[in-house]
């Protein structure tokens, strides 16, 4: 502060005051000379502040029609560039639709490695994780007096083409028909070695029929099913068209038979509507 150019009092005060005062302060008084000088100066400080005022308003109204107009492009960029994916979104909402074929998802056939039989004869076969727990629940199930009894297991896409198109053949179904009880070759659950269709094993009349859900075994796997992480694939009214299997269960007790049939389903939602 250069006190020469305050008044006597005010070099005083200045000084009085000068610990108190903060910087800003003491720096803006260094200008005032006079008391004349300080009116002189308070006009020129208001005129200076109308001056900014009018000048911020009028940049404030330039800005804003600025705005709009970049806000209105930056919306219209927003709706054109639905093909960039948001780094921060968990799911990308661009990521393309699991496409279906007559309501049905597409499956890649099981390792070979990972399958293991499921039957005495050792001719149905399911992913090592579902195998396990197929066998856990068929035990349990037995000791509560119920036989569960696999009738197919792991399908190979040929397997399915024969189920697919001879059978619709022979029984001169159209295809849309076909499709509301067999999925087309490449689009089977069973393809992916957890998904397994079950019998009781006293009532084999019901074999893949829909009064197999008036069955022991059917009834015990409705209350007992979860427990080893099974779960019907075409309930009554399922959003895939398929007609209601209840002989057909799907294992969901690991990460990978999780996302098979879940995550690809509706990447937008990661869940599509389910059966
Ligand atoms: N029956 C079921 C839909 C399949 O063929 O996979
Ligand atoms: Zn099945």
């Amino acid at each position: 502060m250069n006190k020469a150019t305050v008044s006597g009092q005010a070099s005083k005060t200045s000084t009085f005051m000068g610990e108190d005062i903060p910087q800003a302060v003491r720096d803006t008084s260094e200008k005032v000379s006079t008391v004349q000088g300080s009116k002189s100066v308070k006009w020129i400080v208001i005129a200076l502040i109308a001056g900014t005022v009018a000048l911020v308003a009028g940049v404030l109204v330039a800005w804003q029609g600025g705005m709009l107009g970049l806000l209105n492009n930056s919306q219209v960029a927003q709706t054109e560039q639905t093909d960039s994916p948001d780094p921060n979104a968990t799911v990308d909402p661009t990521a393309p639709k699991t496409e279906t074929l007559l309501g049905h998802f597409p499956y890649k056939e099981a390792p070979r490695e990972d399958l293991q039989p499921i039957s005495s004869d050792g001719r149905i076969l399911m992913r090592q994780a579902a195998a396990r727990a197929f066998l856990e629940m068929k035990e349990a199930a037995r000791s509560q007096g119920v036989s569960l009894v696999p009738i197919s297991g792991f399908r190979s896409e040929e397997d399915q083409k024969y189920l697919f198109f001879e059978v619709k053949a022979q029984r001169g179904q159209v295809t849309t028909e076909r499709a509301e009880v067999s999925a087309p070759p490449g689009y089977s659950e069973h393809h992916t070695g957890y998904a397994v269709d079950i019998g009781d094993a006293n009532l084999p009349a019901t074999d893949l029929s829909p009064s197999f859900e008036n069955t022991p075994a059917f009834q015990w796997m409705k209350e007992n099913a979860a427990y080893y992480s099974f779960e019907v694939s075409f309930p009554k009214g399922n959003t895939q068209g398929v007609t209601y299997e209840p002989w057909h269960w799907r294992f969901v007790g690991d990460r990978d038979s999780l996302e098979t049939f879940y995550k690809a389903r509706n990447p937008q939602k990661n869940i599509e509507t389910q059966p």
